[in-house]
């Protein structure tokens, strides 16, 4: 990794929890591993009265939490923590916005002849159009003297009107180029790592297509619930908070054409060509095409695991999914009719990523007679946890006849040893610190991205007739997403329903 050029990161949001838990271990992280700048100055804005020091000690907590008990680096973490300082700051208010610039002067003084700065909005999103509005009505998106760069987290607007709206909101202050949308899951390791197997190795990519692909199925499983995010979670569901953005961004990486190069636009360009090739689903096909559901209560190895709706800030009536299963086509050349399923859910066995790719069968079958395992040749691509790689195929039993078995072959990222796996928002920071965007979304692939869940947010929200379906927590999400996988067997199951009881019921 290299070194980024000198500069100033200014946080907005910076009391926040995201502040804390992630962004500023992520900068810890790096700075021991001298791959911050030379000279490099963080100001965090929030609205939370702090003084520098207290503002020091929240976020040295933080950094102590993410390292674990009986990690002691206290001299490390104070000498990191001496380029941290604090701005109380009302970020909707213009007319503060004076004071904003006064600190970056003095701040940035020792860091003349370039001025570079980095914003990055940890604020909640309705902050952020009207911050980019603020740091555009006092010239600090200017790039006279260095760059100019703003990071967004996610999310990127509410539905297709409010995405489109925001886009407009950045772009009244920033060019697309100095905007950084953040997804993390374009940070996670083996998530770059598809690109690596699909073009980096011979072998894959002339397979890669709809003559030897029978369908594609992408999961992002997690054993926990909202965990105190009730009040958020509740108005967005798992169709805005992980289908719209991480599992099509692993959907465009996995179906793209290879790009021409690695600079951030050709592979950009790609992945919005995918996007653009989502066959949209009808309103109509949406409740043959996609399933939604809600955990509820039940015992696991004997505790008790509320349900959904027992869950703080969570409305009692309320109909949010925490469960979304999707089959649908990419209509293009490479993948005209190979179906493509994809499933998110909370509280579900347990937590998992994976893209797995379904071989078709071989055009005979010449063990038929014989009693065979042979389920066809899947390809897992695991991107967390237990990071790797897993061929499936069949192998002959040892013995007389032809009996065939399922055998695998299984790389794990855990057996390089001494290799430092970064954490996705390390990955990420750094990134938009050097002006590396390839891993960050583009605004058209975000509006592209709305486009394909529009209609089946439009059909739940008009309901009637609009199923949702109660799940036991701690298994697999409603029965009915079964029925989704008709030709084949079914989704993959890592590991075994964990509920000793609930009922699958619909709400
Ligand atoms: C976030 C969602 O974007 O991703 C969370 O808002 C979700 O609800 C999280 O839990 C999952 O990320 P990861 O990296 O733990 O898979």
């Amino acid at each position: 990794m290299k070194k980024p050029e000198d500069q100033l990161l200014v946080i907005f949001g910076a009391s926040g929890d995201l502040t804390s838990r992630k962004l500023v271990p992520a900068l810890y992280s790096l700075f021991k591993r001298n791959v911050t700048p030379e000279k490099f100055v963080v100001l965090g804005v929030s609205r939370s009265e702090l003084s520098d020091d207290q503002f020091r000690r929240k976020l040295g907590a933080g950094v102590q939490d993410s390292l674990g008990k009986g990690i002691n680096e206290e001299q490390m973490i104070n000498s990191f923590l001496e380029r941290f300082y604090y701005l109380p700051l009302d970020m909707a208010n213009p007319q503060e916005y004076y004071r904003l610039v006064e600190r970056i002067d003095v701040l940035t003084t020792g860091l003349s002849p370039v001025k570079n700065i980095l914003f990055y909005l940890s604020t909640p999103p309705v902050l952020f159009g009207p911050i980019a509005r603020n740091i555009g009505s006092c010239g600090l998106q200017k790039e006279t003297e260095g760059f100019r760069r703003i990071i967004v987290e996610k999310p990127f607007g509410y539905d297709l009107e409010s995405s489109r709206q925001l886009r407009k909101e950045l772009h009244a202050s920033f060019e697309e180029k100095q905007i950084y949308r953040i997804d993390h899951y374009l940070g996670k390791e083996t998530v770059q790592n598809l690109l690596v197997m699909r073009f980096g190795n011979g072998i894959f990519e002339p397979l890669w297509n709809r003559n030897y692909i029978d369908h594609v199925e992408i999961t992002s499983a997690e054993s926990l619930g909202v965990e105190g995010r009730g009040g958020y979670y509740d108005g967005s569901g798992a169709l805005r908070d992980m289908v719209q953005n991480h599992l099509l961004q692993m959907v465009g990486l996995t179906a793209m054409e290879p790009p021409s190069s690695m600079e951030a636009d050709s592979l950009r360009n790609e992945v919005f060509k995918v996007f653009q090739s989502l066959r949209p689903i009808r309103e109509e096909d949406v409740s043959k095409q996609v399933i939604r559901g809600q955990y509820v209560a039940s015992h696991i190895r004997g505790e008790l695991v509320p349900g959904y709706r027992e869950e703080s800030g969570v409305q009692p009536e309320s109909r949010t999914e925490t469960f979304a299963a999707i089959k649908f086509y990419i209509d293009n050349w490479r993948w005209g009719g190979v179906p493509f399923y994809i499933r998110t859910g909370k509280r579900l066995p347990t937590r998992v990523t994976e893209v797995v790719i379904h071989f078709k069968p071989t055009p005979h079958n010449l063990f038929r007679k014989e009693e065979t395992c042979m389920t066809g040749n899947q390809l897992i691509i695991r991107i967390q946890p237990d990071e790797g790689i897993l061929l499936k195929f069949g192998l002959k039993e040892p013995g007389s006849g032809f009996q065939v078995k399922t055998v695998n072959m299984d790389f794990h990222y855990s057996d390089l040893r001494d290799v430092h796996v970064p954490p996705a928002y390390e990955r990420l920071i750094h990134d938009a610190m050097t002006g590396d965007s390839t891993l960050y979304s583009r605004a058209d692939a975000v509006e592209e991205s709305w486009k394909f869940v529009a209609p089946i947010l439009k059909a739940w929200e008009r309901e009637p007739g609009q199923k949702i379906y109660g799940y036991p927590a701690g298994t697999w999400g409603p029965q009915q997403a079964e029925s989704l996988i008709e030709n084949s067997s079914g989704w993959r199951y890592p590991c075994k329903n964990l509920a000793d009881d609930g009922e699958y019921c619909e709400l």
